[in-house]
């Protein structure tokens, strides 16, 4: 006989084996219990007073439950998990039922759709991953509405985001902070020549899958350079991070450029060498102006590890006045190159020193034995 269940969340969560049958039918005992005695306790919160299952979990299946159309099909694609919560939606990890390939899912929130400026920004992004095909960029695979809700599902990239990746190991070696920027960089340099400018580089846009590659993700806030009408960036508006927004994003130009996402990535690289932002205050106002007319701290100051090179390339990337950038994500990826052959001749010159000292200091040692033996003879 099939099983009846109470709450579409009760079947998710017994068909996901996060609840057994077993657990599920004392669970039913217990509430008819509960009903006899006058309580109105729900079979959800028994499962969790019982320790089956956790209040998170009850909370995303709710949440999945309700966005999908049956159970937690979504336009097609069997909602898993939620993987991340932004401004204006949910990702969720999603399998496509009909070729079965994984995918993250970026859903918009019903209550955004009735603004326009959200919707026509969602309209944004999705044709900024359309029109944008490059490796080190999430691939868009699909776009569309699921009931009332706009959608896209993209290449699902599993791994952390560089936010969480820096967070975890304090900071990053130089040779690998330098790699990732280089690779940004490179599917950045990309993007602007497609004239989209990014315009939130920051770690938590940037993630990095199992094997190492780099992926720029949120395209929320992209500017087409080739088109007008969708650009949403009012006068005195500022969009971006606080502590990755460039001087010229925080004044509210209008006429940003690929520059800004230089500065917002040399923010980014400084913030992989040391485990820290650039700018911190008060509150956000205090380090909005610091972007503009603040003096930064080296960051050797927090790690003398780093090269004099790689903090020269910092703050050229972030130079206040754009003009005094570097002028293209290739120039940033030519001074890297520059940088790390630089660092090679340099490892080289001290190997050699170290090998020239060690054969000096052998030849010294059998001079001087030498020189004993002869005197320990002549005596
Ligand atoms: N394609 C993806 N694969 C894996 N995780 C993703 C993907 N896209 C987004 N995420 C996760 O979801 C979070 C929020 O997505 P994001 O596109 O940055 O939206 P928001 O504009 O809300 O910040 C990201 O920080 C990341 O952890
Ligand atoms: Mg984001």
């Amino acid at each position: 006989m099939a099983v009846r269940y109470e709450t579409p969340v009760i079947k998710l969560a017994i068909e996901r084996k996060l609840v057994t049958p077993v657990q599920h039918q004392q669970c039913r005992e217990l509430v008819r219990k509960s009903r006899r005695i006058g309580l109105n306790t729900s079979i959800e919160e028994i499962l969790i007073k019982q320790g089956f299952i956790t209040r998170e979990q009850i909370e995303e299946l709710t949440e999945i439950s309700r966005l999908g159309e049956t159970g937690d099909l979504f336009a097609g694609y069997r909602l898993q998990k939620l993987i991340g919560k932004g401004g204006m939606g949910k990702v969720y990890s999603a399998v496509h039922e009909f070729t079965n390939r994984k995918v993250a899912i970026k859903i918009l929130n019903y209550s955004y759709t009735k603004d326009e400026t959200n919707v026509a920004r969602f309209f944004q992004e999705v044709r900024a991953l359309a029109k944008l095909n490059h490796p080190g960029i999430v691939t868009l695979y699909d776009a569309g509405k699921g009931g009332r809700r706009y959608y896209f599902a993209m290449e699902l990239v599993e791994g952390p985001s560089l936010d969480q990746y820096v967070r975890e190991k304090k900071r990053l070696p130089e040779n690998q902070a330098l790699a990732i920027t280089k690779a940004a960089a490179e599917a950045l340099g990309y993007a602007h020549k497609k004239n989209t400018i990014h315009r939130d580089i920051k770690p938590e846009n940037i993630i990095i899958d199992d094997s190492n590659v780099v992926k720029v993700t949120d395209f929320g806030v992209v500017m087409h350079t080739d088109d007008d009408h969708l650009t949403l960036t009012r006068e005195g508006y500022m969009v971006g991070s606080v502590h990755f927004a460039s001087p010229e994003q925080v004044e509210g130009k209008r006429d940003i450029d690929g520059r800004s996402d230089i500065y917002s990535l040399g923010a980014t690289l400084y913030f992989m060498l040391t485990g820290r932002t650039v700018y911190s205050g008060k509150n956000a106002q205090d380090i909005l102006i610091k972007h503009v007319a603040g003096t930064w701290i080296s960051p050797r100051r927090y790690n003398k590890n780093i090269s004099i090179g790689t903090v020269r390339i910092i703050r050229k990337m972030m130079v206040k006045n754009r003009d005094k950038r570097y002028g293209t994500m290739e120039a940033v990826i030519d001074a890297i190159n520059g940088n790390s052959k630089l660092m090679r001749v340099v490892v080289i010159i001290l190997k050699i020193a170290i090998i020239l000292t060690l054969v000096g200091v052998g030849i010294g040692a059998e001079l001087f034995f030498k020189a004993g033996s002869l005197l320990l003879n002549m005596n």
